[in-house]
Protein backbone atom coordinates (compact mmCIF):
# COMPACT_ATOMS: atom_id res chain seq x y z
CA UNK A 1 0.00 0.00 0.00
CA UNK A 2 1.74 3.09 -0.98
CA UNK A 3 1.44 6.03 1.94
CA UNK A 4 -1.14 8.11 0.72
CA UNK A 5 -3.22 5.62 0.20
CA UNK A 6 -2.31 4.08 3.38
CA UNK A 7 -3.34 7.46 5.22
CA UNK A 8 -6.59 7.74 3.37
CA UNK A 9 -7.68 4.79 4.66
CA UNK A 10 -6.21 5.43 7.70
CA UNK A 11 -8.39 9.22 8.37
CA UNK A 12 -11.61 7.04 6.60
CA UNK A 13 -11.41 4.35 9.24
CA UNK A 14 -10.81 7.16 12.11
CA UNK A 15 -14.10 8.91 10.76
CA UNK A 16 -15.72 5.67 10.90
CA UNK A 17 -14.81 4.93 14.30
CA UNK A 18 -15.68 8.32 15.72
CA UNK A 19 -19.23 7.37 13.40
CA UNK A 20 -19.90 4.81 15.07
CA UNK A 21 -18.96 6.21 18.83
CA UNK A 22 -21.73 9.10 18.52
CA UNK A 23 -24.41 6.56 17.43
CA UNK A 24 -23.93 4.71 20.27
CA UNK A 25 -23.28 6.87 22.66
CA UNK A 26 -26.57 8.80 22.18
CA UNK A 27 -28.16 5.58 21.96
CA UNK A 28 -26.40 3.14 23.98
CA UNK A 29 -29.69 1.16 24.55
CA UNK A 30 -32.00 1.33 21.73
CA UNK A 31 -32.72 -0.79 18.66
CA UNK A 32 -33.97 1.16 16.04
CA UNK A 33 -37.91 1.21 15.33
CA UNK A 34 -39.41 1.24 11.75
CA UNK A 35 -43.53 2.39 12.40
CA UNK A 36 -45.64 0.83 9.33
CA UNK A 37 -49.14 2.58 9.66
CA UNK A 38 -52.58 1.32 8.96
CA UNK A 39 -55.02 1.96 5.56
CA UNK A 40 -55.01 5.27 5.52
CA UNK A 41 -52.58 6.16 8.33
CA UNK A 42 -50.22 8.74 5.88
CA UNK A 43 -50.26 11.17 3.13
CA UNK A 44 -50.84 10.40 -0.14
CA UNK A 45 -50.32 12.77 -2.44
CA UNK A 46 -51.40 13.15 -6.62
CA UNK A 47 -51.50 14.87 -9.55
CA UNK A 48 -53.09 14.35 -12.78
CA UNK A 49 -52.12 14.88 -16.54
CA UNK A 50 -54.10 15.22 -19.74
CA UNK A 51 -55.76 11.83 -19.57
CA UNK A 52 -57.75 12.49 -16.80
CA UNK A 53 -61.28 12.74 -17.90
CA UNK A 54 -63.17 14.40 -14.76
CA UNK A 55 -66.87 13.60 -14.13
CA UNK A 56 -67.48 17.21 -13.02
CA UNK A 57 -66.71 20.89 -13.46
CA UNK A 58 -65.76 21.33 -10.00
CA UNK A 59 -63.36 18.18 -10.25
CA UNK A 60 -62.35 20.20 -13.43
CA UNK A 61 -61.50 23.28 -11.53
CA UNK A 62 -60.35 21.58 -8.16
CA UNK A 63 -58.02 22.45 -6.49
CA UNK A 64 -56.03 25.45 -8.37
CA UNK A 65 -52.85 23.69 -8.15
CA UNK A 66 -53.94 20.64 -9.90
CA UNK A 67 -54.29 22.58 -13.42
CA UNK A 68 -50.72 23.73 -13.18
CA UNK A 69 -49.80 19.88 -13.24
CA UNK A 70 -48.47 20.26 -9.43
CA UNK A 71 -48.86 17.46 -6.66
CA UNK A 72 -51.49 18.03 -4.21
CA UNK A 73 -52.23 16.60 -1.28
CA UNK A 74 -55.06 13.95 -2.08
CA UNK A 75 -55.10 12.03 1.50
CA UNK A 76 -56.17 13.64 3.95
CA UNK A 77 -57.99 16.46 2.94
CA UNK A 78 -61.54 18.02 4.33
CA UNK A 79 -62.37 19.07 1.58
CA UNK A 80 -63.80 15.48 0.88
CA UNK A 81 -66.32 16.18 3.58
CA UNK A 82 -68.03 18.58 0.68
CA UNK A 83 -70.62 16.74 -1.94
CA UNK A 84 -69.45 17.55 -5.25
CA UNK A 85 -65.83 17.29 -4.10
CA UNK A 86 -66.46 13.51 -2.27
CA UNK A 87 -67.04 12.88 -6.11
CA UNK A 88 -64.33 14.16 -7.33
CA UNK A 89 -62.07 12.35 -4.36
CA UNK A 90 -63.63 9.35 -5.13
CA UNK A 91 -62.55 8.92 -8.83
CA UNK A 92 -58.77 9.62 -8.20
CA UNK A 93 -59.00 7.26 -5.69
CA UNK A 94 -59.98 4.53 -7.40
CA UNK A 95 -58.13 1.70 -8.56
CA UNK A 96 -58.62 -0.56 -11.40
CA UNK A 97 -57.98 -4.10 -11.89
CA UNK A 98 -56.52 -4.96 -15.47
CA UNK A 99 -57.42 -8.70 -15.98
CA UNK A 100 -54.66 -7.92 -18.66
CA UNK A 101 -51.45 -7.18 -16.61
CA UNK A 102 -53.75 -9.19 -13.49
CA UNK A 103 -52.88 -5.96 -11.39
CA UNK A 104 -54.63 -3.12 -10.29
CA UNK A 105 -53.97 0.27 -11.39
CA UNK A 106 -54.39 4.20 -10.86
CA UNK A 107 -57.65 5.69 -12.60
CA UNK A 108 -56.28 6.99 -15.93
CA UNK A 109 -54.33 10.54 -15.61
CA UNK A 110 -53.83 10.17 -11.79
CA UNK A 111 -50.02 9.81 -10.73
CA UNK A 112 -50.01 9.31 -7.10
CA UNK A 113 -47.05 9.14 -4.84
CA UNK A 114 -46.34 8.89 -0.89
CA UNK A 115 -44.12 11.47 0.70
CA UNK A 116 -41.43 10.80 3.33
CA UNK A 117 -40.77 7.77 3.17
CA UNK A 118 -38.60 6.76 5.77
CA UNK A 119 -39.38 9.81 8.32
CA UNK A 120 -42.23 9.72 10.74
CA UNK A 121 -43.29 13.06 9.37
CA UNK A 122 -46.38 11.98 6.92
CA UNK A 123 -47.98 9.83 9.77
CA UNK A 124 -48.22 12.34 12.18
CA UNK A 125 -50.38 13.38 11.39
CA UNK A 126 -53.16 13.34 8.08
CA UNK A 127 -53.40 16.71 7.18
CA UNK A 128 -50.71 19.38 8.60
CA UNK A 129 -53.25 22.16 8.31
CA UNK A 130 -55.25 20.47 10.66
CA UNK A 131 -53.20 18.73 12.76
CA UNK A 132 -55.03 18.15 15.79
CA UNK A 133 -58.36 16.92 14.29
CA UNK A 134 -56.63 14.46 11.48
CA UNK A 135 -53.42 13.52 14.01
CA UNK A 136 -52.61 9.80 13.61
CA UNK A 137 -49.52 8.33 15.32
CA UNK A 138 -48.10 11.83 16.55
CA UNK A 139 -49.13 10.90 20.45
CA UNK A 140 -47.44 7.71 19.62
CA UNK A 141 -44.26 8.68 18.47
CA UNK A 142 -44.03 11.83 21.52
CA UNK A 143 -44.10 8.74 23.60
CA UNK A 144 -41.21 6.90 21.96
CA UNK A 145 -39.63 10.51 21.69
CA UNK A 146 -39.53 10.83 25.42
CA UNK A 147 -37.57 7.43 26.12
CA UNK A 148 -34.90 8.88 23.64
CA UNK A 149 -35.94 7.64 20.01
CA UNK A 150 -35.02 10.26 17.26
CA UNK A 151 -36.52 10.54 13.50
CA UNK A 152 -34.22 9.97 11.35
CA UNK A 153 -31.67 8.10 13.68
CA UNK A 154 -32.95 5.63 15.66
CA UNK A 155 -37.02 6.36 14.39
CA UNK A 156 -38.26 5.44 11.12
CA UNK A 157 -41.38 5.72 9.31
CA UNK A 158 -42.90 3.48 6.43
CA UNK A 159 -45.97 5.37 4.81
CA UNK A 160 -47.52 3.67 1.65
CA UNK A 161 -49.98 3.67 -0.44
CA UNK A 162 -52.59 2.03 1.01
CA UNK A 163 -54.90 1.31 -1.22
CA UNK A 164 -52.86 -1.25 -2.70
CA UNK A 165 -52.39 -4.52 -1.34
CA UNK A 166 -50.51 -7.99 -2.33
CA UNK A 167 -51.41 -11.30 -3.65
CA UNK A 168 -50.86 -14.49 -3.58
CA UNK A 169 -47.81 -16.18 -5.37
CA UNK A 170 -47.63 -15.73 -8.93
CA UNK A 171 -49.78 -12.40 -9.65
CA UNK A 172 -48.39 -9.43 -9.83
CA UNK A 173 -48.74 -6.80 -7.47
CA UNK A 174 -45.94 -3.86 -8.53
CA UNK A 175 -47.40 -1.36 -5.73
CA UNK A 176 -47.11 -3.54 -3.01
CA UNK A 177 -43.89 -5.68 -3.98
CA UNK A 178 -42.43 -1.90 -4.40
CA UNK A 179 -43.41 -1.45 -0.72
CA UNK A 180 -41.98 -4.49 0.63
CA UNK A 181 -38.67 -3.64 -1.02
CA UNK A 182 -38.28 -0.54 0.23
CA UNK A 183 -39.19 -1.65 3.70
CA UNK A 184 -36.58 -4.45 3.86
CA UNK A 185 -33.99 -1.54 2.64
CA UNK A 186 -35.05 0.62 5.40
CA UNK A 187 -34.89 -1.93 7.64
CA UNK A 188 -31.30 -2.48 6.38
CA UNK A 189 -30.55 0.47 6.83
CA UNK A 190 -31.66 1.29 9.97
CA UNK A 191 -29.97 -1.47 11.21
CA UNK A 192 -26.49 -0.27 9.70
CA UNK A 193 -26.94 3.02 10.66
CA UNK A 194 -27.14 1.95 14.46
CA UNK A 195 -23.93 -0.28 14.92
CA UNK A 196 -25.89 -3.22 12.68
CA UNK A 197 -28.62 -3.87 15.44
CA UNK A 198 -31.75 -5.85 14.25
CA UNK A 199 -34.82 -3.95 14.42
CA UNK A 200 -38.12 -3.41 15.99
CA UNK A 201 -41.26 -3.40 13.69
CA UNK A 202 -43.94 -1.37 15.41
CA UNK A 203 -47.68 -1.55 13.14
CA UNK A 204 -50.91 -0.66 13.29
CA UNK A 205 -53.40 -1.68 11.61
CA UNK A 206 -53.14 -3.07 8.37
CA UNK A 207 -49.81 -2.29 8.41
CA UNK A 208 -49.32 -5.86 10.55
CA UNK A 209 -50.58 -7.52 7.69
CA UNK A 210 -47.86 -6.38 5.12
CA UNK A 211 -45.03 -6.79 8.09
CA UNK A 212 -45.77 -10.93 8.33
CA UNK A 213 -45.79 -10.59 4.47
CA UNK A 214 -42.49 -9.05 4.32
CA UNK A 215 -41.02 -11.29 7.06
CA UNK A 216 -42.35 -14.83 5.37
CA UNK A 217 -41.18 -13.53 2.39
CA UNK A 218 -37.48 -13.52 3.17
CA UNK A 219 -35.23 -16.39 4.19
CA UNK A 220 -34.90 -17.21 7.81
CA UNK A 221 -31.27 -15.79 7.90
CA UNK A 222 -32.34 -12.24 7.02
CA UNK A 223 -34.94 -12.04 9.69
CA UNK A 224 -32.94 -13.28 12.09
CA UNK A 225 -30.32 -10.92 11.54
CA UNK A 226 -31.82 -8.01 10.83
CA UNK A 227 -35.27 -8.30 12.99
CA UNK A 228 -35.32 -7.98 17.06
CA UNK A 229 -39.37 -8.03 17.29
CA UNK A 230 -42.16 -7.62 15.72
CA UNK A 231 -45.27 -5.38 17.34
CA UNK A 232 -48.36 -5.54 15.76
CA UNK A 233 -50.77 -3.14 17.08
CA UNK A 234 -54.69 -3.92 15.98
CA UNK A 235 -53.74 -6.36 13.26
CA UNK A 236 -56.76 -7.42 11.66
CA UNK A 237 -55.71 -11.17 11.27
CA UNK A 238 -58.60 -12.06 10.24
CA UNK A 239 -60.18 -9.09 8.59
CA UNK A 240 -62.87 -7.78 10.12
CA UNK A 241 -67.23 -7.85 9.27
CA UNK A 242 -67.21 -4.25 9.27
CA UNK A 243 -65.62 -4.67 6.01
CA UNK A 244 -68.25 -6.38 4.77
CA UNK A 245 -70.62 -2.91 5.32
CA UNK A 246 -68.13 -1.13 3.27
CA UNK A 247 -68.26 -3.34 0.21
CA UNK A 248 -72.15 -3.81 0.89
CA UNK A 249 -73.35 -0.09 1.60
CA UNK A 250 -70.11 1.94 1.73
CA UNK A 251 -68.15 3.41 5.11
CA UNK A 252 -67.96 6.90 6.06
CA UNK A 253 -65.62 5.62 9.03
CA UNK A 254 -68.00 8.13 11.18
CA UNK A 255 -67.71 11.38 9.08
CA UNK A 256 -71.39 12.75 9.57
CA UNK A 257 -72.07 14.72 6.59
CA UNK A 258 -70.54 11.99 3.52
CA UNK A 259 -72.80 9.86 2.09
CA UNK A 260 -71.35 6.74 2.15
CA UNK A 261 -72.99 5.48 -1.64
CA UNK A 262 -71.03 8.56 -2.94
CA UNK A 263 -67.33 6.63 -1.45
CA UNK A 264 -68.72 3.04 -1.96
CA UNK A 265 -67.44 2.54 -5.62
CA UNK A 266 -64.33 3.67 -4.30
CA UNK A 267 -64.07 1.72 -1.46
CA UNK A 268 -64.37 -1.31 -3.40
CA UNK A 269 -62.13 -1.46 -5.86
CA UNK A 270 -59.14 -0.72 -3.17
CA UNK A 271 -57.16 -3.88 -3.41
CA UNK A 272 -56.53 -3.42 0.21
CA UNK A 273 -60.29 -3.24 1.43
CA UNK A 274 -60.71 -6.75 0.02
CA UNK A 275 -57.68 -8.31 1.85
CA UNK A 276 -59.37 -7.14 4.98
CA UNK A 277 -62.86 -9.08 4.21
CA UNK A 278 -63.67 -11.53 6.45
CA UNK A 279 -61.06 -14.76 6.16
CA UNK A 280 -62.66 -18.21 6.59
CA UNK A 281 -59.54 -19.54 8.18
CA UNK A 282 -60.93 -17.20 11.33
CA UNK A 283 -64.41 -16.86 10.96
CA UNK A 284 -65.23 -20.29 9.43
CA UNK A 285 -68.88 -21.56 8.78
CA UNK A 286 -70.51 -18.16 11.43
CA UNK A 287 -73.18 -16.20 9.36
CA UNK A 288 -71.99 -12.99 8.76
CA UNK A 289 -74.72 -11.30 6.86
CA UNK A 290 -78.53 -11.99 6.29
CA UNK A 291 -80.48 -10.84 3.97
CA UNK A 292 -84.30 -11.65 3.04
CA UNK A 293 -82.82 -13.90 0.23
CA UNK A 294 -79.56 -15.36 0.92
CA UNK A 295 -77.22 -15.86 4.36
CA UNK A 296 -73.53 -15.13 4.02
CA UNK A 297 -70.58 -16.57 5.87
CA UNK A 298 -66.86 -16.13 5.03
CA UNK A 299 -67.01 -18.80 3.01
CA UNK A 300 -69.08 -17.20 0.21
CA UNK A 301 -67.71 -13.68 0.37
CA UNK A 302 -67.35 -14.70 -3.60
CA UNK A 303 -71.10 -14.99 -3.73
CA UNK A 304 -71.63 -11.75 -1.31
CA UNK A 305 -69.77 -9.63 -4.09
CA UNK A 306 -71.75 -10.86 -6.40
CA UNK A 307 -74.83 -10.11 -5.29
CA UNK A 308 -74.52 -6.91 -3.46
CA UNK A 309 -73.33 -5.44 -7.48
CA UNK A 310 -69.85 -5.89 -7.37
CA UNK A 311 -69.31 -9.02 -9.66
CA UNK A 312 -66.05 -7.78 -10.85
CA UNK A 313 -64.48 -7.72 -7.48
CA UNK A 314 -64.97 -11.65 -7.69
CA UNK A 315 -62.28 -12.65 -10.12
CA UNK A 316 -59.36 -10.93 -8.41
CA UNK A 317 -61.28 -12.09 -5.08
CA UNK A 318 -61.05 -15.48 -6.16
CA UNK A 319 -57.49 -15.81 -7.82
CA UNK A 320 -55.23 -13.02 -5.40
CA UNK A 321 -56.67 -12.77 -2.50
CA UNK A 322 -58.10 -15.91 -0.68
CA UNK A 323 -55.10 -17.69 -1.71
CA UNK A 324 -53.26 -14.62 0.33
CA UNK A 325 -55.53 -15.11 3.20
CA UNK A 326 -54.39 -18.46 3.67
CA UNK A 327 -50.61 -17.28 4.27
CA UNK A 328 -50.65 -16.40 8.25
CA UNK A 329 -47.17 -18.58 8.80
CA UNK A 330 -45.24 -18.14 12.31
CA UNK A 331 -41.98 -16.19 11.02
CA UNK A 332 -39.65 -17.32 13.85
CA UNK A 333 -39.21 -14.11 14.87
CA UNK A 334 -40.66 -13.24 18.32
CA UNK A 335 -44.13 -10.96 18.16
CA UNK A 336 -46.32 -8.84 20.44
CA UNK A 337 -49.97 -8.42 19.73
CA UNK A 338 -51.32 -5.20 21.32
CA UNK A 339 -54.96 -5.13 21.10
CA UNK A 340 -58.01 -2.95 22.55
CA UNK A 341 -61.02 -4.40 23.71
CA UNK A 342 -64.51 -3.77 25.10
CA UNK A 343 -65.84 -1.48 22.54
CA UNK A 344 -68.77 -2.42 20.44
CA UNK A 345 -67.92 -3.90 17.15
CA UNK A 346 -70.32 -5.20 13.99
CA UNK A 347 -70.48 -9.18 13.92
CA UNK A 348 -74.13 -9.88 12.44
CA UNK A 349 -75.16 -7.89 9.96
CA UNK A 350 -79.25 -7.37 9.47
CA UNK A 351 -80.17 -5.98 5.44
CA UNK A 352 -83.98 -5.70 4.72
CA UNK A 353 -86.00 -5.49 1.62
CA UNK A 354 -84.24 -1.86 1.26
CA UNK A 355 -81.23 -3.96 0.10
CA UNK A 356 -77.73 -2.84 -0.16
CA UNK A 357 -78.15 0.51 -0.70
CA UNK A 358 -79.36 1.03 2.85
CA UNK A 359 -77.02 1.06 6.16
CA UNK A 360 -78.01 -2.94 8.20
CA UNK A 361 -78.90 -3.30 11.46
CA UNK A 362 -76.39 -4.93 13.38
CA UNK A 363 -75.74 -7.42 16.08
CA UNK A 364 -72.60 -6.15 18.28
CA UNK A 365 -69.72 -7.89 19.76
CA UNK A 366 -66.56 -7.40 21.56
CA UNK A 367 -63.44 -6.41 19.91
CA UNK A 368 -62.07 -2.65 19.27
CA UNK A 369 -64.75 -1.33 17.26
CA UNK A 370 -63.54 -1.96 13.84
CA UNK A 371 -61.99 -5.26 14.40
CA UNK A 372 -63.58 -8.42 15.72
CA UNK A 373 -61.78 -10.22 19.04
CA UNK A 374 -61.68 -13.42 17.23
CA UNK A 375 -59.57 -11.39 14.49
CA UNK A 376 -57.40 -9.59 16.67
CA UNK A 377 -56.45 -13.12 18.58
CA UNK A 378 -56.46 -14.95 15.11
CA UNK A 379 -52.93 -15.74 15.97
CA UNK A 380 -53.19 -17.39 19.17
CA UNK A 381 -54.80 -20.31 17.88
CA UNK A 382 -53.29 -20.34 14.52
CA UNK A 383 -49.64 -20.70 16.43
CA UNK A 384 -50.62 -22.70 18.80
CA UNK A 385 -48.90 -25.42 18.20
CA UNK A 386 -46.14 -23.50 16.36
CA UNK A 387 -43.17 -24.37 19.07
CA UNK A 388 -41.39 -22.24 17.99
CA UNK A 389 -42.78 -19.38 18.05
CA UNK A 390 -42.62 -16.31 20.65
CA UNK A 391 -45.96 -14.47 20.87
CA UNK A 392 -47.46 -12.40 23.24
CA UNK A 393 -50.36 -10.36 23.50
CA UNK A 394 -51.39 -7.66 25.59
CA UNK A 395 -55.24 -6.83 25.52
CA UNK A 396 -56.08 -3.25 26.42
CA UNK A 397 -60.01 -2.71 27.63
CA UNK A 398 -61.71 0.48 26.87
CA UNK A 399 -59.42 1.15 24.10
CA UNK A 400 -60.54 1.55 20.24
CA UNK A 401 -59.05 0.84 16.74
CA UNK A 402 -57.43 4.14 16.49
CA UNK A 403 -57.49 5.48 20.02
CA UNK A 404 -54.61 2.98 20.82
CA UNK A 405 -52.36 5.24 18.98
CA UNK A 406 -53.51 7.97 21.13
CA UNK A 407 -54.79 6.86 24.80
CA UNK A 408 -52.35 7.48 27.79
CA UNK A 409 -53.18 3.38 29.09
CA UNK A 410 -52.27 2.59 25.47
CA UNK A 411 -49.35 4.44 25.34
CA UNK A 412 -48.00 3.27 28.52
CA UNK A 413 -48.08 -0.59 27.92
CA UNK A 414 -46.54 -0.27 23.97
CA UNK A 415 -44.07 2.34 24.85
CA UNK A 416 -43.34 -0.48 27.76
CA UNK A 417 -43.05 -3.35 25.88
CA UNK A 418 -40.80 -1.17 23.51
CA UNK A 419 -38.49 -0.18 26.70
CA UNK A 420 -38.58 -3.94 28.13
CA UNK A 421 -37.53 -5.38 23.98
CA UNK A 422 -34.67 -2.94 24.60
CA UNK A 423 -33.59 -3.86 28.10
CA UNK A 424 -33.87 -7.85 27.28
CA UNK A 425 -30.91 -7.19 24.94
CA UNK A 426 -28.54 -4.78 27.78
CA UNK A 427 -29.08 -7.63 30.42
CA UNK A 428 -27.88 -10.35 27.86
CA UNK A 429 -25.03 -8.02 27.12
CA UNK A 430 -23.85 -7.48 30.36
C1 LIG B 1 -80.65 -17.80 7.01
O1 LIG B 1 -80.35 -18.40 8.25
C2 LIG B 1 -81.44 -18.44 9.14
C3 LIG B 1 -80.95 -18.95 10.48
O2 LIG B 1 -80.11 -20.04 10.33
C4 LIG B 1 -82.56 -19.30 8.55
O3 LIG B 1 -83.66 -19.34 9.43
C5 LIG B 1 -82.96 -18.71 7.21
O4 LIG B 1 -83.90 -19.57 6.61
C6 LIG B 1 -81.77 -18.53 6.31
N1 LIG B 1 -82.19 -17.75 5.15
C7 LIG B 1 -81.96 -18.13 3.91
C8 LIG B 1 -82.51 -17.25 2.85
O5 LIG B 1 -81.33 -19.13 3.63
C1 LIG C 1 -36.24 -22.09 15.81
O1 LIG C 1 -35.84 -20.76 15.97
C2 LIG C 1 -34.45 -20.61 16.16
C3 LIG C 1 -34.18 -19.16 16.51
O2 LIG C 1 -35.14 -18.30 16.03
C4 LIG C 1 -33.74 -21.09 14.89
O3 LIG C 1 -32.37 -20.94 15.02
C5 LIG C 1 -34.11 -22.53 14.62
O4 LIG C 1 -33.59 -22.93 13.38
C6 LIG C 1 -35.62 -22.72 14.59
N1 LIG C 1 -35.95 -24.12 14.53
C7 LIG C 1 -36.92 -24.62 13.76
C8 LIG C 1 -37.18 -26.07 13.90
O5 LIG C 1 -37.56 -23.92 13.00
Amino acid sequence: MNPPAFKLAMVLSMAMMLHTYHATSNNLQLHPLILVPGNGGNQLEARVTSKYKPCSLVCRLYPILKQQGGWFRLWFDPSVLLAPFTQCFAERMMLYYDEELDDYRNAPGVDTRVPHFGSTQSLLCLDPHLKDATTYMAPLVESLEKVGYVNGETLFGAPYDFRYGLAAEGHPSSVGSKFLKDLKDLIEKASARNGGKPVIILSHSLGGMFVLQLLNRNSISWRQKFIKHFVALATPWGGTVTQMITFASGNTLGVPLVDPLLVRGEQRTSESNSWLLPNPKVFGGKQLVTTPNANYSANDIAQFLNDIGFPQGVGPYKSRILPLMEQLTAPGVPVTCIIGSGIKTAETLFYGRGGFDEQPDIDYGDGDGTVNMASLLALESLWAHERNQSLKVIKISEVSHTSILQKDAALVEIVGEISSINSHVISQVV
